[in-house]
């Protein structure tokens, strides 16, 4: 039996779709322990491009079952809805190879109607209380009529015509929901093979994350076992997807930001000294571009800089990865000198000394200095590579810097969007 996990390791957006995909055709099963529908996946298989957002991508293997799991924040429209272009696009079987703990935490439009007028997260009702309707229908009515009260007119949301929608899917939803505690036990003391899809990474979980930029739920390696009933033994590899430089969608805490692109357009040619520092002044910009930095479910920009390892280390700490997958090395083509943060230097006291961690306090992460180490850029493309020693001596150097740098083996390098260009080694 094996049980592999794929974390992001930084804020998300790191390519765990794609490892995952490349990993399900050895697995049996693949789950999703935690997240929600506002998620998005992209993957490409075989030329065609799918967005998952609340289904596991393990979908694409037609020989892999799906399992959603108790913490997941289940949109019942976005399940059907997902399911159907799924469907549409080919994928064989997909309405026969998914199933839902009945006790992941319902979300509803209200959810979302509120969540517009406060950022909050509700989670009232279980995926089981969708099946006694009377219960279901008091507990919606009783919510609605809270939120009803103390938003008013605000709140734009008819609890009537929700409870009509859900009579439909009430019974279509039987057929998917199952006792997820049975089965997680049956699949692993059958030695099944699983594959577990983290949703969003480190950086944004609730305790552990930048808080208090963070989502409303665990996204570690302790969200992964309680949301999946995993004998925490039984797990044979914890893999941290590592982008090649870093990105983040949002507020919040961004030590290797950069933002260079607002200098650009703000940009003053009596500055401009060399070809060289107008380039660097653009990286943000360059990551952006060549990385297609925006979301697959907003087409929101990200926020872009260079690999932040000060990041990794302390994911390292949370989720104590046995391999690295670092992804988007592609990205990284075109650059003359490449930047990696491997430290953050105290400012806050005067000290100026090195922080052990990633510090939790405002003030200090506020006024922390980066170090940075430079290495050179390869300026050769990567995508054609096919083993490690394909690839430029600049960007094999760059790979083994960060491997003996947080002390994890990469196993696994992303090299293209498609699912080809991604090196494995030994
Ligand atoms: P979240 O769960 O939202 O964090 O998603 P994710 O970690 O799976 O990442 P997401 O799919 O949002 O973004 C990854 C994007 O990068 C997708 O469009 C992939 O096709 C693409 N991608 C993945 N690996 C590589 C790579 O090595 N190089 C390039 N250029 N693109 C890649």
């Amino acid at each position: 039996m094996t049980i592999k996990v794929v974390l992001g390791a930084q804020w998300g957006d790191e390519g765990k779709g794609k490892l995952t995909d490349i990993l399900a055709p050895e697995a049996k099963l693949c789950a999703r322990a935690a997240g929600g529908h506002n998620a998005g996946h992209s993957i490409v298989a075989n030329g065609v491009s799918y967005s998952f957002h609340l289904l596991p991508s393990g979908l694409i293997n037609p020989n892999c079952m799906n399992y959603i799991g108790s913490d997941v924040s289940f949109h019942v429209p976005s399940f059907f809805k997902e399911l159907k272009t799924l469907d549409e696009k080919g994928l064989p079987n997909v309405y026969d190879r998914i199933l839902v703990s009945e006790r992941a935490h319902v979300n509803f439009d209200l959810h979302a109607a509120v969540d517009g007028l406060e950022e909050v997260e509700l989670k009232d009702q279980g995926c089981s209380d969708i099946f006694d309707q009377e219960l279901f229908e008091t507990k919606l009515r009783r919510l609605a009529y809270g939120y009803k009260a103390r938003y008013g007119d605000l709140l734009q949301y008819d609890v009537e015509e929700e409870i009509e929608r859900f009579k439909g899917y009430r019974t279509e939803l039987a057929k998917y929901a199952i006792d997820g505690l049975s089965f997680m036990h049956s699949a692993q003391t059958s030695g099944m093979n699983i594959i577990i899809e983290g949703a969003n990474a480190v950086m944004l979980d609730l305790s552990m994350g930048s808080y208090p930029y963070v989502t409303s739920s665990n996204t570690t390696i302790s969200g992964i076992i309680a949301g999946l009933n995993l004998n925490p033994k039984n797990i044979t590899e914890t893999i941290g997807v590592v982008k090649a430089y870093t990105t983040r969608v949002g507020a919040g805490a961004f030590k290797t930001e950069d933002l260079g692109q607002y200098c650009h357009l703000n940009y003053h040619p009596a500055l401009e000294s060399t070809q060289t520092d107008h380039f660097r002044n653009r990286v943000g910009e360059t990551l952006q571009e060549q990385g297609r930095e925006w979301g697959t479910s907003t087409g929101r920009r990200r926020r872009c800089g260079w690999l932040d390892l000060v990041v990794v280390k302390h994911g390292h700490m949370i989720n104590y990865y046995t391999a690295l997958n670092l992804t988007k090395l592609d990205v990284l083509d075109s650059f003359e000198t490449i930047k990696i943060a491997i430290a953050y230097k105290d400012k806050n006291t005067g000290q100026n000394q090195e922080l052990d961690s990633y510090p939790a306090d405002h003030n200090v992460l506020d006024t922390a200095e980066v170090v940075y180490h430079e290495m050179p850029g390869w300026q050769k493309p990567t995508t054609s590579a096919r083993t490690f020693y394909d690839l430029p001596k600049a960007a094999r150097d760059y790979v083994q810097y960060i491997e003996d740098f947080v002390g994890v083996k990469i196993k696994w390098i992303g090299t293209g969007p498609d699912r080809e260009d991604m090196i494995t080694r030994a």
